[in-house]
């Protein structure tokens, strides 16, 4: 804090004295917003003050905004980076500053594990393999090729490649299966738009879309809808993340499956941060838990969806 030395040395310091740093992927989804609110609210509860920015899904900006909380001494700097590599530098400099770190989310492809305290977050490679069971027990008695475009988050996220691994390896078991176009969207719904505008066009006979998030699914269905096909049932559409938009387009027959992803991180974070703060060591992956709905499940959900 603006005393200086941090939380885990100097020994607990009051809530309303700690300063937490936290750098943010952008706010390119319905997810991504719900988890800037839940992150926000969870602090406001806690009374810890909350430094919050937006790195705009670029790397570049976060490795800023990280670099400036450890100049400002925060005792504690939680992040979610945009993608899995090119950490190690300015983790180690908050390590050397004494700064924990919490990730939040995401993972970091470092093989240092002791560049953070924790990583709390979804598993989604489990997301991919329950979306690709879906898709496996829905052609399970097929007997002929089926034509799958897949919707990729931002290039080199850690969702993006957990998620098409996940899907890839379970869906493998069928040969009738078939990936016949994979390009990214970058996890917004404009970009879903635009990638399943054009790959209709080199793929006319698609019969399923997997789109790593709710948003790129949505923009699919905009784009699905302007070819004169009708999204759900000419095309299916299997998604993650179950936000309310998503909810409302499953419910209404347009996306045929959804696994959840859930935004909900901040009281948890706000228990890891406490845990450091006492000089306790918090676990090192906290597995965020997660459940899939189908077009019925959503109706039954949807009216007590939060977000
Ligand atoms: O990292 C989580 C992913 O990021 C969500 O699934 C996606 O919607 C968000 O942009």
């Amino acid at each position: 804090g603006a005393d200086g030395g941090s939380a885990a040395e100097g020994g607990p310091k009051p809530l309303d004295e700690l300063v937490v740093g936290f750098a943010q992927v952008g706010a390119e989804s319905g997810w991504r917003t719900a988890n800037t609110k839940d992150i926000q609210a969870a602090f406001e509860e806690a009374g810890i003050e909350l430094k919050f920015s937006d790195a705009q899904q670029k790397q570049e900006n976060q490795i800023k905004a990280i670099r400036s909380y450890i100049q400002q001494q925060v005792d504690v700097i939680a992040f979610s980076p945009v993608v899995e590599t090119g950490w190690d530098a300015v983790l180690n400099e908050a390590k050397a500053a004494g700064i924990p770190v919490v990730l939040t989310d995401r993972a970091v492809d470092s093989k240092d594990e002791s560049l953070y305290v924790s990583f709390l977050g979804s598993d989604f490679v489990l997301e991919g393999e329950k979306a690709g069971q879906w898709v496996l027990d829905e052609y399970a008695d097929t007997t002929e090729p089926v034509e799958i475009i897949q919707l990729e988050g931002t290039t080199g996220a850690a969702p993006a490649i957990d998620r098409a691994e996940g899907f890839a390896e379970v869906i493998a078991e069928n040969p009738n299966l078939e990936v016949v176009a994979s390009q990214t969207g970058d996890f917004t719904r404009a970009g879903g738009k635009q990638v399943t505008e054009a790959l209709l066009k080199s793929n006319p006979g698609v019969d399923l879309i997997y789109a790593h998030n709710d948003d790129m699914g949505l923009g699919a269905i905009e784009a699905i809808e302007a070819a004169g096909l009708v999204p759900g049932e000419d095309i299916k559409i299997v998604t993650v993340d179950a936000v309310k938009d998503g909810m409302q387009a499953l419910a209404d027959g347009k996306i045929n499956f959804i696994v959840e992803c859930s935004p909900l991180l901040g009281a948890q974070l706000i228990e890891i941060i406490t845990q450091v703060n006492d000089g306790e060591t918090p676990e090192k992956r906290i597995v965020t838990e997660e459940t899939t709905f189908t077009q019925e499940q959503a109706i039954e959900a949807l009216p007590d969806r939060q977000y």
